[in-house]
């Protein structure tokens, strides 16, 4: 059965763990794997702006043998002529796999359902699993426990925006990898229930916890990374969001909290707002890494794209 990624959650613990191996070992050796020689294509699809993203994939997808097809929102027919069945069965005849940046999560869905080739989520409303995947890599370079995955029983606290894709994302992907993730966020802000409820039942084979609070500080204390995201995702309304009265400004990421952890890691997604939901000092500061995070998704999607083609 055609095996796609739409979620964290859609690979095993031990799964995950050999996709994150796989990543490592393609920083290694870039060229290593060509399972698109030939070369096949991989379509990649946008209907949100994206620069690592685009990047990482096409760059990625060259790297692997294959030729990326990037499609520009407004591009193709699909979401206003064409059904995203019909374009799962035409994508399917002329392509290895199908990335794809969009709104509904219910719309990643529908085409996997349709499609007989991977569907890979490359951030929707709900989710950014592509982008949780460089994250662990990035932390398993700079903190790995010594055993085990490497991840396990390591504290992540992210800051901000709880109910948004990359909350989510975090406490799917950080309790899959047996972590504990804490999200410090306003009570109009916390991630769904169904999430932690996934989450919490998770936990129980991984040892993983999620803790929802609102106390910025209580969630810094001890961790081992602080993170953060933009106060407006693509598609949110900005009023009122990004301004003093925000409901996020009780959130930022700054050297207080920095202060209160165990000597984080401090990492953001990117693109980042300096003077919001991070300081300038801490995310331009020694203890980012940031870029490293950015990097890494070029080795976590190749790794991905050849876990999904060989299984
Ligand atoms: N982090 C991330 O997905 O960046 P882009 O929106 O630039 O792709
Ligand atoms: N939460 C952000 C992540 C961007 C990579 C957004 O959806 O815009």
């Amino acid at each position: 059965m055609t095996r796609h990624f739409l979620k964290d959650t859609d690979l095993s613990p031990a799964e995950l763990t050999e996709v994150l191996d796989l990543a490592d070992e393609l920083k290694r050796d870039p060229f290593s794997r060509r399972p698109l020689a030939g070369p096949q294509t991989v379509a990649v699809l946008f209907d949100k702006t994206s620069t690592r993203t685009r990047v990482s994939f096409a760059s990625g997808i060259a790297a692997l043998g294959g030729s990326p097809l990037i499609i520009n929102p407004g591009e193709s027919q699909l979401g206003h002529k064409e059904s995203i069945a019909d374009t799962a069965r035409v994508f399917e005849r002329m392509v290895s796999a199908i990335v794809w940046r969009t709104f509904a999560q219910s719309g990643l869905e529908e085409m996997a359902a349709h499609a007989s080739v991977p569907v890979i989520n490359s951030l929707s409303d709900d989710f950014h699993p592509c982008q949780l995947l460089a994250d662990l890599q990035t932390i398993r370079e700079h903190r790995h426990t010594g055993h085990g995955n490497g991840l396990a029983g390591l504290t992540l606290s992210y800051f901000g925006d709880g109910a948004n894709n990359m909350a989510n994302s975090y406490v799917l992907a950080g309790v899959n990898a047996g972590m504990h993730v804490r999200i410090a966020a306003p009570a109009s802000h916390h991630p769904a229930e169904a999430v932690l409820a996934e989450a919490r039942i998770l936990g129980e084979t991984t040892g993983g916890s999620v803790l929802v609070t609102e106390d910025a500080q209580s969630a810094a204390a001890g961790a081992d990374v602080l993170v953060t995201d933009t106060w407006v995702s693509m598609g949110q309304d900005h009023a009122g969001r990004d301004d003093e009265a925000s409901p996020f400004a009780h959130y930022q990421v700054n050297a207080e909290l920095l202060e209160a952890s165990n000597d984080a890691l401090i990492m953001h997604c990117l693109p980042a707002y300096r003077g919001k939901e991070i300081t300038a000092e801490v995310i331009d500061g020694p203890n980012s890494v940031v870029f490293d995070e950015a990097e890494n998704r070029l080795h976590a999607q190749k790794a991905l794209l050849v876990w999904l083609l060989e299984h």
